[in-house]
C-alpha cells in the first residue's frame, strides 16, 4: 500500500443513535463496524460523548475487543475522557470540542485560546503511545497551535465547506475549499499529519480527497443515511470509490 494513500475512517456514532432512539440493542454499532471493516474502512471512529447521546462506554469496551483496524477515539478535553482513553489506549484519540446543546460537532476545537492546557491534556495520551489529533478549522493560528501544543495530527473541519456547498452557495464553499488546501500545506509543512471530516458526502468529498496531502477523512453520517437505501457495505465502497478517484 502506498504511504499517500487517502484513509477511510469510518464513523459508526449514528448506528448508535438509531439503537438508542428505541433503548434496546439494535441497530448494533459493532457489527456496523465489523462490517465496514470488512468493505474497506482503514479506521473505525466514534465519539463518547459526555452526555452518551449515542457511543456509550460500553460499545467502546466492544470496539477496543473486536476491531482489526485502528479505533479513532474522540472525546472532549475532559478529566473523565482522558481517564478512559488512558484505560484503553486507542490508536488515536481526536480531540473535538463539546457542547451540550449542539446537534453534531459544530466548530473546531479553540486550540490557540487553550494552548497550556490542551498541551498538558495531550501529553499523558502521547505518552501512552496515542497518536493525538485536533479537530480544527482551516485557521493559521489554530495549525500553528496544534503543532505548539504537542498534537501529532490535525483534522481539518470540513463542515463549513460542506454546508456552502449544501446552500449553493458556490464563491463561499472555494473559498473554504482554498483554506482546507492551504492549512493542509501549512500543517504537514509544520510536521503534522493531515486528515479531514465533518459532513462530507458523495457530493462534496472528491474535491477534498484531491488535497494530497490529506491522509485521512472521517466520514459518518451521510454513510449510515446512504446505508439505509443501499446497505452499508455499497454505501462504503462507493465512497472508497470516490475518493479514490479524486486522488487519481
Ligand atoms: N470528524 C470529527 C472530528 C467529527 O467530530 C465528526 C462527527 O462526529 C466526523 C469527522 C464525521 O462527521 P459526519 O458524521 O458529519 O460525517
Amino acid at each position: 500500500m502506498s504511504d499517500t494513500r487517502l484513509r477511510l475512517g469510518v464513523n459508526i456514532d449514528h448506528v448508535a443513535t438509531v439503537r438508542n432512539a428505541r433503548g434496546g440493542a439494535y441497530p448494533d454499532p459493532l457489527r456496523a463496524a465489523r462490517l465496514a471493516e470488512e468493505a474497506g474502512a482503514d479506521g473505525i471512529t466514534a465519539h463518547l460523548r459526555e452526555d452518551r447521546r449515542h457511543i456509550s462506554d460500553a460499545d467502546i469496551d466492544g470496539l477496543m475487543a473486536m476491531l482489526t483496524v485502528p479505533l479513532n477515539f474522540e472525546m472532549a478535553a475532559t478529566e473523565e475522557m482522558q481517564r478512559i482513553a488512558l484505560r484503553h489506549r486507542p490508536h488515536a484519540v481526536c480531540i473535538v470540542p463539546e457542547k451540550r446543546e449542539e446537534r453534531t460537532t459544530e466548530g473546531g476545537l479553540d486550540v490557540a485560546a487553550d494552548r497550556a492546557r490542551l498541551a498538558d491534556f495531550i501529553a499523558p495520551l502521547r505518552e501512552a503511545g496515542c497518536r493525538v489529533s485536533v479537530f480544527i478549522g482551516a485557521d493559521p493560528a489554530q495549525v500553528e497551535a496544534a503543532a505548539d501544543v504537542g498534537a501529532a495530527v490535525v483534522e481539518l473541519h470540513t463542515g463549513a465547506y460542506c454546508d456552502f456547498h449544501a446552500e449553493g452557495r458556490t464563491a463561499a464553499r472555494d473559498e473554504e475549499l482554498d483554506r482546507l488546501r492551504a492549512m493542509s500545506a501549512h500543517a504537514l509543512a509544520l510536521g503534522l499529519e493531515v486528515h479531514a471530516g465533518h459532513g462530507l458526502t458523495y457530493d462534496t468529498v472528491a474535491p477534498v480527497a484531491a488535497i494530497p496531502e490529506l491522509r485521512e477523512l472521517n466520514i459518518g453520517h451521510f454513510l449510515i443515511g446512504e446505508a439505509i437505501f443501499r446497505g452499508l457495505t455499497p454505501a462504503i465502497a462507493e465512497m472508497r470509490r470516490l475518493m479514490d478517484a479524486a486522488r487519481g
